[in-house]
């Protein structure tokens, strides 16, 4: 006999004319019933969750997606980038893009990123590194764009302080495959709390914290564009990331530095190389 006759019947009329969205659809629809009958939710706990979603919904607004900041916090975000992510051990792992990238200025290698009030305030720093394929060769010409909060854990676009472009740059790598930059020290923030998703977070007792990071994302003729994230070392929410995006492979710890990259005071130094997989890489291939 069926196990669950409901089911059954559920999944028997899925029969629409693209087989992936009768794949997804029954795949979605089995594991919720299989929720369901695992916690048995009262009629009102299940109201109070079709209230959340509609909740989510209305907090949505051209410039805010709060499902995505739903995916985000349950690690759903990065487990969908986990999959479709995969290539050779040595590639460089990709991490969610977030919800702050935007058109960034088009900027020379060395160039500061940094022209707001933060640059007189933050920790000097030097980012630098080299754009490979995950064979070894340099790939001249690469694209690396990069974005980041402030020392403040703003983003432009939350900052008045700040003209849109600020801490944020394209660059072209060198015949080498080199890029490097200049900027200050990101710091960790908070993801926004006053919709569901921050409901959602003081319902399982998280807190609301990202890691300090730089954004980047980085393209080359041939290659699988990869967007990701460098993390500094010794921040304290390395380990409990809001997003769940942290790996270790994107961990990097700044080093002081006296002298070098032409500048004239103390700074910290991140290097950061990348990876990039081949397009139509295929496993054992
Ligand atoms: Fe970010």
């Amino acid at each position: 006999m069926d196990a669950n006759p409901l089911l059954r019947q559920v999944l028997d009329q899925i029969d629409g004319p693209d087989p992936r969205v009768n794949e997804l659809v029954s795949a979605l629809v089995s594991h919720l019933h299989a929720f369901v009958e695992e916690v048995r939710p009262t009629p009102e706990e299940w109201l109070a969750g079709i209230s959340f979603l509609v909740e989510t919904g209305r907090m949505c607004t051209p410039d805010r997606n709060e499902f995505i900041l739903v995916s985000d916090m349950l690690g759903l975000t990065s487990a969908v980038d986990d999959v479709n992510h995969v290539g050779p051990a040595n590639m460089t792992p990709s991490s969610v893009e977030g919800p702050f990238h935007s058109p960034a200025p088009v900027r020379e290698l060395g160039d500061w990123v940094s022209d707001g009030p933060e640059r007189e305030r933050g920790v000097p720093t030097v980012v630098h590194g080299r754009v490979f394929d995950c064979d070894g060769t340099p790939l001249a010409g690469a694209s690396v764009e990069v974005w980041q909060a402030s020392d403040a854990g703003l983003y432009d676009s939350q900052d008045d302080a700040q003209e849109l472009g600020n801490l944020r740059g394209v660059f072209t790598a060198d015949d080498d495959g080199r890029y490097w930059f200049r900027t200050i020290r990101p710091s960790s923030y908070p993801v926004p709390t006053d919709g569901t998703g921050g409901v959602l977070l003081r319902g399982i007792g998280r807190h609301p914290m990202r890691p300090a990071h730089l954004h980047y994302r980085v393209a080359a003729e041939g290659h699988r564009p990869l967007v990701t994230h460098v993390f500094l070392a010794g921040d304290p929410y390395l380990g409990s990331d809001a997003a769940y995006a942290v790996k270790e492979e994107l961990v990097r710890r700044p080093r002081a530095r006296t002298e070098g990259w032409g500048m004239e005071v103390p700074y910290e130094e991140i290097e950061f190389d990348v990876n990039l997989v081949p397009v139509g890489w295929k496993e054992g291939a």
